[in-house]
């Protein structure tokens, strides 16, 4: 079975990104991405309405990397603390070495290449590191950026589930796309 017990969070570094544990000061960032409805169009989460409430996400991401449940990390510019976004496996199945990869960036810095970035070293780090033999992203299917994303990262596109879940009042589609590991 996959296991999850970093004694420490694994910080990762990218050509210009640092990946790094998502922490208290990063609230006023999250509050401000997680509220903003360009970023939340296709994610299934309601946006938060308070800075309280993005401290309790901060929190909870917290908690679910210390508990070995899941892992999300900051995004940085090198040398700079600012979060730009978050990426990680908000979900993983470990009897089935399966991940759930999730990304959003703030509007600010779309279409620099900055997740691409991000999503090469965390997909390697999904497959090396944890030993996961699936990452899977389920993506609405009208959601072109990040679909795109994928099938530049190598993704296949597996299944699209008709009114696969209920959100906001009414039941709406999913794209499955998945890679597996080269092993
Ligand atoms: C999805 C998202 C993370 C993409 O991040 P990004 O840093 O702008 O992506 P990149 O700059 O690394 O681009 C990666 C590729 O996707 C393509 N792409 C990016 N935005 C696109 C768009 N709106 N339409 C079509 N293709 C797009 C780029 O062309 C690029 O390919 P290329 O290098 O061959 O040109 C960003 O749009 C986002 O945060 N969206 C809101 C949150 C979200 O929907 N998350 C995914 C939930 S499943």
């Amino acid at each position: 079975m996959l296991i999850l017990n970093f004694e420490k969070f694994p910080v990762l570094e990218t050509e210009r990104l640092t990946l790094r544990p998502i922490s208290i000061d990063d609230v006023d960032e999250m509050f401000q991405q997680r509220s903003n409805p360009d970023v939340m169009k296709y994610i299934v989460r309601p946006l938060l309405q308070s800075r309280r409430e993005a401290e309790e996400l901060v929190r909870n991401y917290e908690f679910l990397f210390e508990q070995g449940i899941s892992i999300t990390w900051a995004i940085s510019l090198k040398g700079e603390s600012k979060m730009l976004g978050t990426v990680g496996f908000p979900r993983i199945n470990k009897e089935n070495y399966r991940g759930e990869i999730g990304y959003s960036l703030d509007p600010v810095n779309w279409n620099k290449g900055y997740m691409s970035e991000a999503l090469k070293e965390i997909i390697q780090f999904g497959f090396k590191q944890l030993r996961m033999n699936t990452i899977e992203a389920v993506i609405h299917p009208e959601n072109r950026a990040s679909s795109s994303l994928m099938l530049k990262h190598g993704f296949v596109r597996e299944a699209y589930f008709r009114e696969h879940t209920f959100f906001d009042g009414r039941f709406q589609d999913v794209e499955i796309y998945s890679l597996l590991s080269p092993r």
